[in-house]
This record gives structure tokens, C-alpha cells and sequence, in this order.
């Protein structure tokens, strides 16, 4: 058995990981260390607690992790903070967890000789111009907007210098917008859904003519086991799948998918910084490993997540007048 530690593994796209190596590669023995932040939910991993180890701990801790990443084979570094809204409010623990955190990591992977494979986003790299037929790929310039996305890229960067000073053996991959199950309330899709839900009315930045490279997170995932298995040592991978649409389209197929009239929504302020387009040209992963995604049809994964949030108001109806009341602090 090869021993996977998955580090974040109780947030969004870790858990969806856990979930997704338990059900198609059972090769891998698994421990997640999460620090259950307010992203962290111990729900999401209930029904396969018994077949997992699980660590309440901070990324931080180098202790810790020395002592988790001698005992694995492979880490995965999902551990994050992850929403650009929040990183206006207080950029302080982007800095710690984002960059203190993957540095620590990084520490222990040179210590114990290692795999690391680490998650990143395609934010690193700025925006691009509505009308700009361009997209990101691997030599695309670092640019970032945001401090979440700054945080992001430092950890990039940290890993890249990791990986040629120290000659680790690591894999970076950057991702564009995920959707899917288990995403918190906070971010763009699940508000709205939940929004609905609740009869408080959408809320859209500015114009909602920024655009996103949306991609289902069973699909980020599997892309993430094929760079483990096929990548090359120290490379960078991007992942997307052809999904960009603007804010206002997505947010008007989600109340059309609900039943609700398309124009049932708010236009609120905008973000400060607002990146206007993401756009992730993934050819290298698709030819040089063989990946392709399989959920490409936007409108039939927003109604199975639409779907999901409905089946499981238990999982977030206790947030959200909290998350809301944050929002309502900025006129979002
Ligand atoms: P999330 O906020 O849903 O989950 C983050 C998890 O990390 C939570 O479980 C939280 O408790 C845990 N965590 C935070 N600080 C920690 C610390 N100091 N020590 C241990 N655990 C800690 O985030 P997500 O959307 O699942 O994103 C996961 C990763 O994927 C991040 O690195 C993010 O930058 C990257 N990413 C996200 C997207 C997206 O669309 N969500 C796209 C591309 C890349
Ligand atoms: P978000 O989910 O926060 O992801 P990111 O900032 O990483 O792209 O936001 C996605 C897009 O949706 C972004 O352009 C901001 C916009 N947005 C809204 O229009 N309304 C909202 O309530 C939120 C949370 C985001």
C-alpha cells in the first residue's frame, strides 16, 4: 500500500480527493491532517471515517508534520486558505497557512526525501482582457491580483525553489474555478444555490461580465492522480476543461435550473481588484499525460450540485446567515 497524506483533506476539493481515491484508486492508504478552520468540515469525510486516519492539526506545526510526512509516501497539499473575498477582509492567515504552511511542508519533504504533489490556482497568473483570445499556460508570467493569490503564488514559488536548490521531488499543478459538492457557502455558485434556497435574493459583482474557466472538481481530482502517477518531476501542470463562462450567464442557469425568473437577482458592489478573466490552456497535461476531462457539460453539473445543496441543507444551513451577515458588512 502507498501512503497518502492529504493535507486540507476536510475542505472542498480535499474531501471530493478523499472521496474519489477511496472509490478509484484503493491502492492508496490515506491520512488527511486539517486544521478544521471554518472551511474544514469533519461532515464531509463521516461516511469514510473508518477507512481513513484523521489529523486535527495545522500545517504550520513543524513537528507535526515531520512526524506525518516521515510516516507517508506521497503528500498532497490542498491545505489552504482559499477565498479571495476573505483575503481583502484580513490578508494575515493567507500569509501564514498559504505561505508559512507550504514552506514548513517543504522543510519535512527535505528531510525525508519525499513526494510532494502541490494544488495551486490559476489566480497566480492575474487576469486576462475580456476581449483577449489568450489563455494561461505553463509559461504564462506570474501576475497575481489578490492576496490569496499572491499567497498562492509565493507557495509556488517556494515549491519551484524547493525543487531546484534542494532537488525534491515535486509536482505543482494550477487549476482554474472548481464547482461541485461540499464547496462552502461562501464562494460564488454554492451562494447563490443556497441563496435561492433560503429566498434571499442572488448576489452579483459589478457588471457579472467577469469570466471563469469552470471545472468540475471530480475532474480536477482525477487530473491530480495523473500528474501523481505520470508527471514528470518538477514540473508544473495547468489543469482546465474548456469551461469559461461569465458570472452572469452562470448565475442566470442557476435560477433558470431552479425554476426562478432569470432576472431575480442583485447587482451589489464589487470586489476591489476584481480579475476579469481566467482561462486555462491545458494541452501539455492533456498530450504529454494523457488526461481529459469528463464532466464537460456546465448546465448538467450546476443541476446535480443544485441537486446536492438542496439533498443536504442539514450540511450548510447553519452558516449561513453568518456568511451573509459578512457579506451584507461590504454592500455584497
Ligand atoms: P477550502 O477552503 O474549501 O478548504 C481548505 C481546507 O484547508 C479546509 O479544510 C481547512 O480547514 C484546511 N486548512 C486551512 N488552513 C489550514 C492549516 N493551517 N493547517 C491545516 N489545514 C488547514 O479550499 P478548497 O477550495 O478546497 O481549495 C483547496 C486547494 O485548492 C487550495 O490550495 C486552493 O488554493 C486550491 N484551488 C482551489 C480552487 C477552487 O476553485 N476552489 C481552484 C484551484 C485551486
Ligand atoms: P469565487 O467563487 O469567490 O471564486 P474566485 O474569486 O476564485 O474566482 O467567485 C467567482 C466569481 O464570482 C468572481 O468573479 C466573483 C463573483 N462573485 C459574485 O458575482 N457574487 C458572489 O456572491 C461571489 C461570492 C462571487
Amino acid at each position: 500500500m502507498t501512503k497518502l497524506l492529504i493535507t486540507g483533506g476536510a475542505g472542498f476539493i480535499g474531501s471530493n480527493f478523499v472521496h474519489y481515491t477511496l472509490t478509484n484508486r484503493p491502492e492508496y492508504e490515506i491520512t488527511v491532517i486539517d486544521k478544521l478552520t471554518y472551511a474544514g468540515n469533519l461532515d464531509n469525510l463521516t461516511s469514510v471515517m473508518d477507512k481513513i486516519t484523521f489529523v486535527k492539526g495545522d500545517i504550520c506545526d513543524q513537528n507535526l508534520m515531520d512526524d506525518l510526512v516521515d510516516k507517508n509516501d506521497i503528500v498532497v497539499h490542498f491545505a489552504a486558505e482559499s477565498h479571495n473575498d476573505n483575503s481583502l477582509r484580513n490578508p494575515q492567515p493567507f500569509i501564514q497557512t498559504n505561505i508559512v504552511g507550504t514552506f514548513t511542508i517543504l522543510e519535512s519533504i527535505r528531510k525525508f526525501g519525499k513526494r510532494l504533489h502541490h494544488i495551486s490556482t490559476d489566480e497566480v497568473y492575474g487576469d486576462l482582457a475580456l476581449d483577449d483570445p489568450a489563455k494561461f499556460n505553463e509559461n504564462t508570467p506570474y501576475n497575481a491580483s489578490s492576496p490569496y493569490s499572491s499567497s498562492k503564488a509565493s507557495s509556488d514559488l517556494l515549491v519551484k525553489a524547493w525543487i531546484r536548490s534542494f532537488g525534491i521531488k515535486a509536482t505543482i499543478s494550477n487549476c482554474s474555478n472548481n464547482y461541485g459538492p461540499y464547496q462552502h457557502i461562501e464562494k460564488f455558485i454554492p451562494r447563490q444555490i443556497t441563496n435561492i434556497l433560503s429566498g434571499i435574493s442572488p448576489k452579483l459583482y459589478g457588471t457579472g461580465e467577469q469570466v471563469r474557466d469552470w471545472i468540475h472538481v471530480d475532474d480536477h481530482n482525477s487530473a491530480v492522480h495523473t500528474i501523481i502517477d505520470k508527471g514528470v518531476l518538477g514540473e508544473l501542470y495547468l489543469i482546465g476543461a474548456n469551461g469559461e463562462q461569465n458570472n452572469k450567464y452562470v448565475l442566470e442557469t442557476i435560477l433558470e435550473l431552479m425554476g426562478k425568473d432569470k432576472t431575480a437577482y442583485e447587482h451589489v458592489n464589487d470586489r476591489p481588484g476584481h480579475d476579469q478573466r481566467y482561462a486555462i490552456d491545458s494541452t501539455k497535461l492533456q498530450t504529454q499525460l494523457g488526461w481529459k476531462p469528463k464532466y464537460t457539460d456546465l448546465r448538467a453539473g450546476l443541476q446535480a450540485t443544485i441537486d446536492w445543496y438542496q439533498q443536504n441543507d442539514s450540511w450548510w444551513q447553519n452558516e449561513k446567515a453568518k456568511i451573509e451577515a459578512a457579506y451584507a458588512e461590504k454592500g455584497q
